[in-house]
């Protein structure tokens, strides 16, 4: 297995908080929940951020965790990574150039928990196609039952619909929304078009919250994230 150790950043007390509730209203939505997508309306919300400080949580926790980034058209790990190299990823995996354990990568250093990541890879022609691929589903499967939590990146929906293609596969759904940056309707319409492919949505996360403003002075710190858990 290829070892990578990606940056770590000490999170304000608030937000790590914040990220243990969110971690825990996911265990909460039951033990069959195993596959989690992360998505937004827009970009910039937060959803890499914050799926991948989730998924570093439920390593701490000592759960066997991958982190899957599915976003093609803008990695995250073009900028996480401080030691090591990506080779192969997802996009090299589903289009059969290479076997599965060739782009499962362990980040393991001494400050940081251990799980594993697999990196989208080169960004493809066709992303939307081979998230739709039998072979992403079958991926999926043999995913819920090596880990006991995978989350997954995606990008944003109103943009282009590979995440509801992804929710249709997985357990279920998370919903980032930044606070003040999107319109409510829109936000509807990316949870209608979640609803609509059969997916499950465990919860909305309210990120970037302004906590200088009056609503939101249970925070301490400046642009934190709260979080709504429950039915949608
Ligand atoms: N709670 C937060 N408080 C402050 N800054 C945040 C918070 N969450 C994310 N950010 C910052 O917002 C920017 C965008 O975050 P991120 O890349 O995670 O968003 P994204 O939704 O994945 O974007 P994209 O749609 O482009 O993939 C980054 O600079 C990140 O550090
Ligand atoms: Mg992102």
């Amino acid at each position: 297995m290829l070892d990578l150790k990606l940056e770590k950043k000490d999170l304000p007390f608030a937000m790590a908080e914040e990220i243990k509730n969110l971690r825990t209203g996911i265990t909460f939505c039951g033990a069959d929940i195993k596959t989690v997508l992360f998505t937004s309306c827009s970009p910039n919300e937060g959803k890499s951020t914050i799926s991948l400080e989730t998924a570093r949580s439920f390593a701490e926790l000592g759960k066997k965790v991958l982190y899957v980034d599915c976003d093609f058209r803008k990695s995250i790990f073009k900028c996480k990574i401080v030691d090591g190299r990506i080779g192969r990823g997802l996009t090299h995996y589903l289009t059969g150039q290479c076997e599965l354990d060739d782009v499962i990568y362990c980040n393991a250093s001494r400050d940081d928990a251990e799980f594993y990541v697999i990196p989208s890879g080169p960004s493809s022609k066709s992303p939307t196609e081979l998230l739709a691929s039998d072979r992403f589903k079958e991926l999926i499967d043999r995913l819920r039952n090596d880990f006991e939590i995978v989350i997954l990146d995606t990008p944003p929906l109103a943009s282009v619909v590979d995440a509801s293609i992804i929710a249709s596969i997985v357990d279920g759904s998370v919903i980032l929304v930044e606070a003040g940056g999107v319109n409510y309707r829109i936000v509807q319409k990316v949870r209608d078009k979640l609803a609509s492919s059969g997916g499950r949505i465990l919860g909305v996360v309210l990120n970037k919250v302004d906590t200088t403003k009056k609503r939101y002075s249970y925070y301490k710190y400046g642009k934190e994230y709260g979080y709504h858990y429950g039915e949608n």
